[in-house]
């Protein structure tokens, strides 16, 4: 008996009033996976620093490996730095127009 292969989960990605659903690379921040989809999300430093590339999670999670322009409430409330942010397990929704 062979072990069904398990789908890598989904990233959905809302920019410019669009959806656009992607299997994600995994180690891929949110903003690669977003230009891996061909789309031209907002970015500047893609370094954690200046906030230009801010986007809501409004499914699931990620987790940041740098965060110099986030305060904790934004955190809380879902935003991430998507040049940082790599999506945790789990199907995600990342929305870039909120
Ligand atoms: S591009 Fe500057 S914080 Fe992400």
């Amino acid at each position: 008996m062979t072990a069904e292969p398990v789908p890598a989960d989904e990233v959905t990605i809302l920019l410019d009033g669009a959806r656009t659903t992607i299997l994600p690379v995994a180690g891929d921040t949110l903003l690669e996976t977003a230009r891996r989809a061909g789309l031209t999300p907002p970015f500047a430093c893609e370094a954690g620093n200046c906030g230009t590339c801010i986007a809501k999670l409004s499914e699931g999670s990620a987790t940041m490996k740098v965060n110099d322009a986030l305060d904790d409430d934004e955190v809380e409330e879902g935003y991430v730095l998507t040049c940082q942010a790599i999506p945790d397990p789990g199907p995600l929704t990342v929305n870039y127009d909120d």
